[in-house]
């Protein structure tokens, strides 16, 4: 099986420092871009965060800065998770410098030029991918399929209604909902599944491998436990987008329509996921329900161990 051409735009982060991670040691995908916006912490961070973490797993893919706000207002930042760093206050080797192309034109640049549609991961907000899109529309056409971790079916993480990502720029996200590709989401019921303790931390460092490992147990360790799984641990959202793309038989997922809130107020950015089909609209996205944690886990321990 040839390797599948995947983007992956993100905004480093614990979590996406772990997704990140997971692709640089899966032969199964060819990077060929990570595209960074802001979000977790500001662009200047995620970039150097992007750079830092392909320079420790010795990957060459280009790293390219795209947004530092979302389509409308600014990003909040999430510190109290990430850190100020956005990696936990973990020391990582300072990274190259970043390709001059900017995200939205590299992401444009390489559907264009592409021979087979290109998958799409985007597990920060999507506001690179939305500047592509409503630039040049045709080019969807070149897409054979987005991931995102975007989205829950009932509360939020950063309001009462609104995930981090979709809350950070919800126009982005309706222009992803709205370009007629396959669309997976990995909203936060799922992603719980994916849920971290101390054990399973213990049972990465046990794995040996090399400096990305340990640095990726490392960050693990700086992550708050959260309130919502009474402080046994935290779940690692963006990680899931990938191996979704990896073993998606580790997965049980539902036809559901999907519609965002862009009203401001209390709902902005929350995601209405109809999955039991009330709305009568025709599904427009694949919800990932379910995960094999275990399967999961060790997907990933097999994968980290194997990078220098
Ligand atoms: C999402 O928000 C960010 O803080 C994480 O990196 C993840 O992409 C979870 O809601
Ligand atoms: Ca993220």
């Amino acid at each position: 099986m040839p390797a599948r051409s995947v983007i992956i735009d993100c905004d480093p982060g614990t979590d996406d420092a772990l997704a990140l991670l997971l692709a640089f040691g899966s032969p199964e995908l060819d990077i060929r871009a990570i595209t960074v916006a802001g979000g977790n912490v500001g662009l200047e961070r995620t970039l150097q965060n992007a750079l830092s973490l392909a320079a420790l797993a010795s990957s060459a893919a280009p790293v390219h800065g795209g947004a530092d706000r979302p389509l409308l207002g600014t990003y909040g930042f999430a510190p109290e998770v990430h850190g100020d760093d956005g990696l936990g206050g973990i020391a990582l080797p300072a990274g190259g410098v970043p390709n001059p192309a900017l995200a939205a034109d590299a992401i444009r640049d390489i559907l264009r030029k592409a021979a087979e549609p290109v998958t799409l991961v985007g597990i920060g907000p999507v506001t690179n991918i939305a500047l592509a899109l409503i630039t040049e529309p045709p080019l969807a056409a070149k897409i054979a399929e987005i991931v995102l971790m975007a989205g829950s079916w009932g509360e939020g993480n950063t309001t009462p209604s609104a995930e981090f990502n979709v809350w950070n720029d919800p126009e982005a996200f309706a222009v992803l909902l709205a370009c007629d590709r396959p669309l997976v989401l990995a909203p936060l019921e799922l992603t719980a599944h994916a849920l971290v303790t101390d054990a399973r931390i213990a049972a990465l460092r046990a794995r040996g491998g090399g400096a990305c490992l340990r640095t990726a147990c490392d960050i693990l360790d700086s992550v708050p436990r959260s309130r919502r799984f009474g402080g046994l641990g935290f779940a690692l959202h963006d990680p899931c987008t990938i191996a979704w793309l990896l073993r998606p038989e580790l997965f049980t997922t539902r036809a559901c329509p999907v519609l965002v809130d862009l009203v401001p107020g209390p709902n902005r950015g929350r995601t209405i996921i109809d999955r039991w089909d009330r709305s009568g609209l025709a599904p427009n996205a694949a919800v990932l329900e379910t995960l094999d944690a275990d399967g999961f886990f060790a997907l990933l321990g097999d994968r980290l161990a194997a990078l220098p």
